[in-house]
């Protein structure tokens, strides 16, 4: 079972809804994660901490999806040109950073992104609809999270100038009238099945350190990384992958693996992706390399005022922050 869903029960809504703490900007919602963590552990039921501490804690569970969690506000705006006020968001926020708490995992911002701020919200935004970033409309292709930076939780040593590759995703729905899925392939799957189309040197070419990895179009003021493999084995010996189109082979052998794993995406994906709908009070956690995600291009509807709008945050092991 890669794939847990749940709801949560009318109480428990009700319970974590109560659980506001006047809180307006993003810097002392992380300051108070760790006790809102406590007040969930206490509001939520067993039946909900134990799939959220099996999502955690289980190498093969990659995705947990939990329905009818609590969000600020009534019906807003998209922020289609500049972000909202913290305090709309807060409630929400301070949910998914106790959820983080929970289970040993903090929310965190990166200096070279997103302004720096914990929470981007996945909108479409006039002026970037064309671009390959969260905030276009126009196709974004399988691609793990920032894979300029290093795989945490495996042999790969950060650089002091350059941090690690997120190893939670969070995603909260707010709109997505669009129907507009995120779309995921888990990394293991994704390989069995290119390593039975091509064989196995496929799998030893995608661990050396021969491919180009340029940074994704969200980063700002980053370095190109050089020679590193997209294939990196985790601390419990299991793979964990980098990837993104813009990925390039600095090998004959690199392109021939770099092309093989194209394939099998190309031809395979419509039998491997996990489709996520994300609807109103939805909240999305999937891991960073140990999947792909990807979303199709889709028409903005600005008209309405409630174009598909999601909330992303961060999460990984405080050490690594
Ligand atoms: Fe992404």
């Amino acid at each position: 079972m890669t794939y847990a869903y749940h709801i949560l029960s009318r109480n428990e809504h009700h319970r974590a809804s109560s659980l506001d703490i006047d809180i307006n900007d993003e810097f002392k919602a992380l300051l108070y994660a760790e006790l809102m963590g406590e007040s969930l552990q206490k509001s939520l039921d067993n039946a909900t901490l134990a799939k959220l501490q099996c999502f955690a804690s289980d190498h093969a569970q990659n995705i947990f999806v939990l329905r009818n969690v609590p969000l600020s506000f009534g019906l807003l705006e998209t922020p289609s040109t500049e972000d909202i006020a913290f305090s709309h968001i807060s409630r929400n926020v301070l949910f998914t950073l106790g959820l983080f708490s929970i289970i040993g995992k903090q929310g965190f911002a990166y200096e070279q992104e997103n302004n720096a701020r914990l929470v981007r919200h996945v909108t479409p935004k006039h002026g970037s609809l064309l671009k390959g970033t969260s905030h276009g409309s126009y196709h974004l292709g399988w691609h793990s999270e920032h894979p300029v930076f290093s795989i945490p939780g495996t042999e790969e040593v950060s650089r002091n100038d350059s941090p690690y590759a997120p190893e939670i995703i969070a995603l909260t729905g707010v709109y997505n009238y669009e129907d507009i899925p995120t779309l995921i392939i888990e990394t293991k799957a994704l390989l069995d099945k290119a390593q039975a189309e091509h064989g196995s040197w496929l799998i030893n070419a995608l661990q050396k350190n021969h491919y180009d990895v340029p940074p994704g179009a969200s980063l700002s003021n980053v370095e190109v990384r050089r020679s590193c493999p997209l294939l990196s084995i985790s601390n419990e010996g299991h793979f964990k992958l980098r990837y993104s189109d813009a990925i390039v082979g600095t090998s004959d052998q690199a392109r021939k693996a770099l092309s093989a794993l194209r394939q099998t995406l190309r031809e395979e994906e419509d039998k491997l992706k996990i489709v996520v709908n994300l609807q109103h009070c939805d909240l999305l956690l999937f891991k960073n390399n140990t999947t792909l995600h990807k979303r199709s291009d889709f028409d903005a509807n600005f008209a309405t005022g409630m174009s598909r709008w999601l909330m992303r945050i961060f999460a990984s092991n405080p050490k690594l922050i």
